[in-house]
């Protein structure tokens, strides 16, 4: 006997002498395998429990199958005595062992006999089952049944076709983006990441690689905003009223038309060009040409009947305007055509070595964000469909039941388009969405199914667990059954990335790294800066009001009305010779509100303007106070 078959023959019989059971029933995706505890002994098969793998030796190749449940016949246990069990198992793949070489396939060409040996997998085995065939392998954490083998995914696939983490609130979902974002960059050097932030979280995460858009300083110009877009915002998030959203179409089209603007951005010099502007053009226009315009329409003698709805949208439009919460909308003292600029600082071209946005969303009003998280969306695809696929971005929506939610009914229509559209068409210019939500049952199904790879942390909810268990293949549906139990960082992982569902912890993240809320600083360090603890309530009014006591330097400072007057002076605006009024916000605030009140203010100013929630200016408040509202 050579050494070669030595060693073969010492390999098969301590292979053999780790039998588990045999098989007694199969039904083509499931088998049962029976296993005898006797008396004293410590078997292989108590030490076995559900979701590890085992495999079933089938001629040369190995089955390797999954526990999901264990029972015994009898339904008792004797101690000291011989004792019965069983293992309901689900038929993975197989190991096909080439002497030198083995591989793994998810299918199974020949199908477990009765009374085939079931072993505990070899690690050798193990290791094969979770290598990654795609390109760019990244390791996220471990298997949660072996923590020597790393839990492996190809970024390359995760990107391609999508990815969802889904779990309940507190699991980890957050950490595992942060991880898993950290990672993907790493290992794509090329790929931009844009997060919509919702809780402004992901700041202590990304530490220098973000670049962070908060409230303060964001910078996103009406005129980039759709006309959809632009209604969600002036009808605060209400339904809107179709005769106003038509006048608007017009008006919004003729105000982009008569720009001029500057001569250092691409623009519209020829006629047949100019005609061609739609009110969804991403070209500059002037709040004040659009308000001189309906001020126009509404000194016209005919067209009685549009009048009260001109009226209306105005007073829409300039309480919109001196909301200092649409700051970030409204702000640019004057109206360049900045959409070069806006987008590289958004999204990352060049990188300048930070190649994550976070956009932090919790100071936006809520009314707001659905129209904000659309012009995103829809401006990544966009960036991406007109570069060919040359700029490769990831958009990362948390608490994406929010924007996507499965009610048609909810949500805001051009963001479920935006974020579908990303969703259906983006792997083919380099567009991935990653999708965050602890209620996969809330968020719309067609986009989750088109998340070819699944983290599902624990879900402790019915309905959510269905609607994982439809999302994956019939032969891995077992796995749902766990999703109720397993750990927080655990996930089971499934789809594309990986190659067959990965029960695996999420590598752990030091405390200094890990997401946190109100904008990276310890909850526990903002209160130990307050003597005795105790917090500052005149703070708290004032981030409730959206005042700050201080400007922030480097922060643009509000838009004082003079600021609109010298912006909007007559020898600025190509309406000027017919817009009929003096075309100033001052005059809009004027004019709006005697639509409002039907009486002309005595002194026409800025707060005086009526919103038609009746909140009142807090822009004016905000100024006579010398108080920076957000
Ligand atoms: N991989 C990990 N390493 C270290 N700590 C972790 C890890 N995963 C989760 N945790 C702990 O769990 C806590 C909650 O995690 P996280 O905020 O990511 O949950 P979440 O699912 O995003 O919650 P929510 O639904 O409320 O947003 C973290 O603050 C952290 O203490
Ligand atoms: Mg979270």
């Amino acid at each position: 006997m050579t050494i070669e078959q030595k060693t073969e023959e010492r390999r098969n019989r301590t292979f053999n002498s780790r039998i588990l059971g045999h098989v007694v029933s199969c039904n083509g995706a499931m088998a049962t395998i029976s296993a005898t505890e006797f008396s004293g002994e410590t078997s292989l098969a108590a030490e076995l429990s559900v979701g590890r793998l085992i495999s079933i030796k089938v001629g040369d190749n190995r089955i390797v199958a999954l526990v999901y449940a264990i029972h015994s016949p009898t339904r008792t246990w004797t101690e000291n005595a011989i004792n019965v069990m069983h293992f309901e198992v689900e038929l993975v793949g197989e190991i096909r062992d080439g002497g030198q070489q083995i591989s793994f396939s998810a299918g199974i060409s020949n199908y477990p006999t009765l009374g085939a040996i079931a072993h505990p997998i070899r690690l050798k085995d193990l290791n094969e089952v979770y290598a990654v065939n795609g390109t760019n392998p990244v390791t996220i954490g471990h298997l949660t049944q072996n923590a020597d083998i790393a839990a492996s995914i190809s970024a390359d696939a995760l990107l391609d076709r999508h990815f969802a983490i889904v779990g309940t609130t507190g699991v980890g979902k957050s950490t595992a983006v942060s991880l898993l974002i950290n990672r993907i960059v790493d290992a794509c050097p090329d790929l931009r990441v844009l997060i919509l932030d919702p809780h402004n979280e992901y700041a202590a995460a990304f530490k220098s690689r973000a670049h962070l858009i908060e409230a303060d300083s964001l910078d996103l110009p009406f005129w980039m905003f759709r006309l959809e877009e632009l209604s969600e915002v002036i009808f605060r998030g209400q339904p809107t009223i179709p005769d106003e959203v038509d006048l608007l179409r017009d008006l919004v089209a003729e105000a982009k038309r008569n720009f001029k603007g500057d001569t250092s951005s691409p623009s519209f010099s020829k006629q047949a060009e100019k005609s061609s502007i739609t009110s969804d053009t991403p070209v500059p226009y002037r709040m004040a040409d659009l308000l001189a315009l309906i001020d126009e329409r509404i000194g016209h003698l005919d067209g009685r009947q549009e009048k009260p709805h001109l009226r209306a949208l105005k007073v829409r439009i300039a309480s919109a305007i001196n909301d200092p919460r649409f700051h970030f909308m409204f702000s640019s003292k004057t109206i360049n055509d900045t959409f070069a600029t806006v987008i590289s600082d958004i999204f990352r071209i060049p990188g300048k070595g930070k190649p994550i946005t976070s956009f932090q969303l919790s100071g936006i009003p809520s009314e707001v964000v659905n129209s904000v998280a659309s012009v995103l969306c829809r401006i990544a695809f966009e960036i991406a469909l007109w570069s060919d696929g040359a700029i490769r971005i990831l958009v990362l929506c948390e608490e994406a039941h929010r924007y996507v939610p499965s009610d048609p009914k909810q949500g805001f229509l051009p963001t479920r388009q935006a974020v579908a559209r990303i969703a259906k068409e983006g792997r083919k210019y380099g567009v991935s969405l990653g999708i965050v939500t602890q209620r996969p049952g809330e968020l719309d199904p067609t986009i989750l199914s088109q998340c070819s790879t699944v983290f599902a942390m624990r879900l402790a909810n019915e309905h959510d667990q269905d609607i994982i268990r439809s999302a994956l293949s019939n032969s891995s549906s077992s796995t749902v059954s766990f999703l109720s139990s397993i750990g927080n960082g655990e996930a089971i992982a499934f789809g594309e990335a990986v190659a067959v569902p990965m029960r695996m912890c999420f590598d752990r993240i030091s405390e200094a790294d890990l997401p946190k809320t109100a904008s990276g600083h310890s909850i526990d360090a903002s209160r130990s800066n307050k003597p005795g603890g105790s917090p500052d309530i005149r703070q708290i009014i004032q981030n409730m009001r959206h005042m700050r006591e201080v400007f922030t330097p480097g922060v643009k400072a509000p838009l004082e009305p003079e600021d609109y007057l010298s912006q909007q002076e007559p020898q600025a605006n190509p309406l000027h010779h017919h817009a009929g009024q003096a075309n100033s916000v001052t005059a809009y605030a004027s004019s709006a509100g005697l639509a409002a009140d039907g009486a002309r203010p005595p002194k026409a100013s800025l707060g005086s303007v009526h919103s038609p929630d009746g909140r009142g200016s807090l822009f004016k408040d905000s100024l006579m106070n010398k108080k920076k509202p957000l």
